[in-house]
Order: structure tokens, then sequence, then C-alpha cells
């Protein structure tokens, strides 16, 4: 897995007025913004190339990843050399190399992905949905490309019954341990309770079959009127294996308030447990 994409075009509709100005993308989790979560979670697991698929209302996500080295200069003459690392950390290691698309108009994250197309180098393709944070011992996509071995693979986690009509859900043999990935049968977009066929639900992490640009081209639009990323994969199966791949952290849907703030919470927490808490301290 060469490249990531990172879509970040939607609309942000369910967190305005947050979004009015400040994409969610951008909005804090704690110490750093979601799309950072996202940058460091893609690098870590071995991305060459970032591709950004972003929406030209959203002028700040190119701005994110711009350098600022006189800011930088300007807090080392001061001494202020835990600002400026941070300060420099912020987009991505400059040894990788981003490339910015835009969506014109945001049809769905089928869509988006499709627009990264002609952008990613060869070889199976990781997604990142950045207001997906996930947090923990483990990165998720990390766990994920170790444990890749072709096909489509995406992240599952296990849902309280109640929650199955609100995720894609995996059709499975059997449980799946923490950590591990099992073949699964198919996808089922948000069942009812008593017909899930599991509580396995799909989580915003993904490693494609460079296939998959293939099929987006080709599927009509679908719920909502948007071009549905998991209608691709499940047309896919058959021909293409699919996996869910059960990730160990705890993941915050950092795409409504009350997610943004348990995130935060919990990424506190995370800090102050690490010997340079000064940073929480403070
Ligand atoms: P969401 O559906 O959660 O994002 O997509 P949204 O549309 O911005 O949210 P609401 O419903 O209006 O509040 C998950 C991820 O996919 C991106 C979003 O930016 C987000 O990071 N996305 C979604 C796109 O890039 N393009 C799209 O057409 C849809």
């Amino acid at each position: 897995m060469r490249s990531v994409i990172l879509p970040v075009a939607g609309k942000g509709t369910r967190l305005l007025p947050l979004t009015k100005v400040t994409p969610k993308e951008l909005l804090p989790v704690f110490d750093k913004p979601v799309l950072q979560y996202a940058i460091d979670e893609a690098i870590a697991a071995g991305a060459e190339r970032l591709v950004v698929v972003s929406h030209r209302m959203k002028p700040a996500i190119a701005d994110y990843f711009n350098e600022d080295t006189k800011a930088v200069a300007a807090l080392r003459r001061k001494e202020s050399h835990d600002l400026a690392d941070r300060l420099e950390q912020a987009g991505a290691d400059r040894r990788i190399e981003v490339r910015l698309v835009y969506q014109d108009e945001a049809l769905g994250l089928g869509h988006a992905i499709l627009c990264g197309a002609d952008h990613v180098l060869d070889g199976p393709v990781g997604v990142v949905l950045p207001d997906d944070v996930i947090l923990g011992r483990g990165m998720a996509l990390v766990e994920m490309a170790e444990a890749y071995r072709g096909g489509n693979m995406v992240a599952g986690m296990e849902v309280a019954a109640a929650d199955v009509s609100k995720y894609g859900i995996f059709d499975l043999q059997g449980p799946v341990a923490s950590g591990q990935s099992a073949p699964a049968a198919g996808m089922v977009e948000k069942p009812a309770p008593e017909v899930a066929p599991s509580r396995m639900a799909a989580i915003g992490r993904y490693i494609l079959s460079p296939d998959i640009f293939d099929v987006l081209r080709a599927i009509p639009r679908g719920a909502g009127g948007e071009y549905q990323l998991t209608d691709a994969i499940s047309r896919m199966i058959g021909q293409t294996d699919l996996s869910v791949f059960r990730f160990t952290g705890s993941r915050f849907d950092c795409g409504h308030h009350a997610g943004l703030l348990a995130a935060s919470n919990a990424r506190c927490a995370e800090r102050a447990a690490l010997p340079d808490a000064r940073i929480v301290a403070a």
C-alpha cells in the first residue's frame, strides 16, 4: 500500500455552525486537528503518497499543508523549540508526497475515492476517513497493512445490537478476535437488528484492490443519491475477496459534537499518561 486517499470534501453539515468557516477535518481533537490523526496514521502505515480529495470551498485544507518556515524560524529564534517542532510537524512529513485534488461536488464517498484514481501509485490503495478518529496503542491502518494479504479489507468494530441500523454490517462465519482479520461473505447497509447478519460494523479504514476504480466508474448512484464505496466493494465479491479487520483501538465519530468531545477527552487522558505530560498540565 504505497498511497493513501484522504477524502475531505464533505459538507460537515451535522457540525454546523462549527463548520460554517472551519472544515470539520481541521477542528481540534485536544492537541491536533482531526486531519492530522489521519495523516499520521497513513504515514505510519507506510504511505509514500497522500492523495487528499478536498473541495474548493475548503481552502484551509490546502493551507494546512503549506510549510510556515518564517513562523518556525521566529519561534526558534525565541528558543521556543517545542512550539516550532509542533508547527513543523503539522501537515505531512516533507519526505511524503502530498497530492491535493478536488471533488467539485460532494457526490458521495465512492465518487470522492474515484477523484483520486489518477493520482495513486501502483498496488493496493489505503483510505482513511479522517472523521473516524481511532485512538489507542495500535493505529488501525498500520494493523491492517500488517494483516493485508490482498483483495478488499475494511476495518470493523463490534457495535451494540441496537446500533446495527446505523452502519454497514458484515456477513461473517463467526466471531472475529481483536487484532485479527476474517473473510466476509458480504456487507448489508444499515440493517434492522432482527435481520443483521452480525454486529461487526464497517468503520472508515480501507485497503482496496486497485480494481476498485473500474467498479466505481461503473456503479450507479445508491443510497441518498450518492455514489457509495460500499456498493462498489459489494459488487466485487465473487471476483475479489473481502475481509474485515477488527482493530484494537477505540473509534470516535468526530462527524458530530459529542464524538469530537469524547475524542478530545480520550486523547487528553492518553497524553496525560505520557512522560511529557506538561502539555496537559499547562
Ligand atoms: P461524511 O458523510 O461523514 O461527511 O463523510 P459529510 O458529508 O461531510 O458529513 P455531514 O453528513 O454533511 O455532516 C465521511 C468522510 O468522507 C468525506 C467527508 O469529508 C468525510 O471526511 N466525503 C464525503 C467526501 O470527501 N466527499 C463526499 O462526497 C462525501
